[in-house]
């Protein structure tokens, strides 16, 4: 069995608390059995190699580790994502899609934020958990598969169960084997040596002297809440080795970067998702994406025309909604046309079919799949534009602005897909 130490180093862990190394311990007792494991701990404390190691010192490390993040995905795609979809099972499925629980057969799933599942999500999870059963959506045919689930939370799942938000069953289930991480701040011994190590590789990577901490500023660093754990102390340690040109550093100058609220103060707890979080990042990512290939798909079209017919004025007439929705000044006597010229009417042949398994990556990220899925982008698109609306109690021009389209492309949208 391999030690906790070159664990360590295999995956670039760095402390040497006794509650971090009792954590790999378990991920390596565990490894080669088929428990399900549950990772849970603050954000940023490092939840995210745990499935890693378990996966790579099983049996099943030849095979497929796909890491899912349940709390990016809209809850209208998850199901579609997780177990696959028939063909025709909703407007807009033209394919049949394999889920990720398909594509994992023999390998492992890492689910992280567990606890952000939509309860109907975690009914089908249950199942395969159980007997390694699921459905497509729009199946009844039962399939199975043998994949082996290690999730993640940082929410507190009692709570979670009390709410009714998440299914007793299944946290039994997941949490077969519970894995805790603790906050940074409860490893006293790991905090300088990490800023050490951080500090040393920012230091190289900007080609600058590494920057040192007065023995008054380590007690700063000691002190300090870290309310965002490992991420937050790397984030600071990054900002001080380009900033700060002296590279001794004062307990001074490490205030400065430090938040003011973050000195053994009670964390703020969060309740809803600020603007900036990772999963509106996504959303803007996700409509970038889809733009892009709406216009894609339009310059095709046009094209084909133009090779069938050539450069003639027929062409120029025949498409002038798509050539002004392309180049902009749009009119209203366009509208209809270029409500039929949309994306959802591409020809099937033209859609791109991802190749999920030819990636040479040992790891294959959900996020890779997600990106490439013509379909999914318009289950997202839906959903930002279902989102936008309600935020703005469906008043268009507002939802419009906060998309970044024409109030008409909106209406447009609004129409395709019948809201
Ligand atoms: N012990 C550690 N040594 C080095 N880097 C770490 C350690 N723990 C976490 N990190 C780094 O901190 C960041 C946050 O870790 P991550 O696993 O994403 O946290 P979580 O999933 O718990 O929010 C990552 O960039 C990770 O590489
Ligand atoms: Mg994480």
């Amino acid at each position: 069995m391999e030690s906790v130490q070159a664990i360590k180093q295999r995956f670039g862990i760095i402390g040497n608390s006794g509650t971090l190394n009792r954590a790999i311990e378990k991920a390596i007792q565990v490894a080669p059995t088929d428990i399900s494991v549950l990772v849970t701990g603050e954000s940023g404390v490092g939840k995210e190699s745990i499935p890693k190691i378990i996966h790579q010192l099983s049996h099943r490390k030849h095979n497929k580790y796909i890491a899912v993040n349940c709390g990016a995905i809209p809850e209208g795609t998850i199901d579609s994502e997780l177990f696959g979809h028939e063909k025709g099972s909703f407007t807009g499925a033209t394919q049949t899609r394999e889920g990720y629980f398909e594509v994992a057969d023999g390998g492992t799933i890492f689910l992280d934020e567990v606890g952000e599942l939509p309860l109907t999500t975690q009914v089908r999870l249950l199942r395969v958990l159980e007997n390694g059963e699921f459905l497509k959506v729009g199946s009844s045919k039962v399939q199975k598969t043998n994949v082996r689930i290690v999730a993640a939370t940082n929410a507190n799942m009692f709570q979670s169960i009390e709410k009714g938000t998440f299914r007793e069953d299944l946290y039994y289930r997941l949490s077969t084997v519970d894995i805790h991480l603790p906050p940074l701040r409860e490893r006293q011994e790991d905090i300088h040596l990490l800023f050490r190590k951080f500090a040393s590789d920012f230091a190289l990577k900007y080609k600058m002297p590494t920057v040192k901490l007065t023995d008054a500023a380590v007690q700063v660093l000691l002190k300090h809440r870290w309310s965002g754990n490992i991420r937050q102390l790397r984030n600071i340690a990054e900002q001080i080795s380009v900033l700060e040109h002296n590279r001794t550093i004062s307990a001074e100058a490490l205030k400065a970067y430090l938040p003011t609220s973050g000195s053994n103060l009670p964390a703020v707890i969060k309740t809803s998702k600020s603007e900036s979080d990772f999963s509106s990042e996504r959303e803007i990512l996700y409509k970038v994406l889809f733009d892009m290939k709406s216009d894609l798909n339009d310059l095709k079209k046009l094209t084909l025309e133009l090779m069938k017919n050539g450069n003639s004025k027929d062409v120029e007439k025949n498409n002038e909604g798509l050539i002004q929705k392309i180049y902009g000044n749009t009119d209203e006597e366009d509208y209809e046309e270029a409500v039929e010229d949309d994306v959802l009417s591409i020809p099937e042949q033209t859609a791109v079919t991802p190749e999920i398994s030819s990636k040479p990556d040992k790891y294959h990220f959900a996020e890779e799949i997600e990106e490439e899925e013509t379909l999914s982008l318009h289950d997202k698109e839906l959903e930002l534009i279902k989102k936008s609306l309600e935020r703005h109690d469906g008043k268009r021009k507002l939802a419009a602005a906060e998309l970044g389209i024409s109030e008409r492309t909106l209406y447009r949208k609004i129409k395709q897909y019948d809201l």
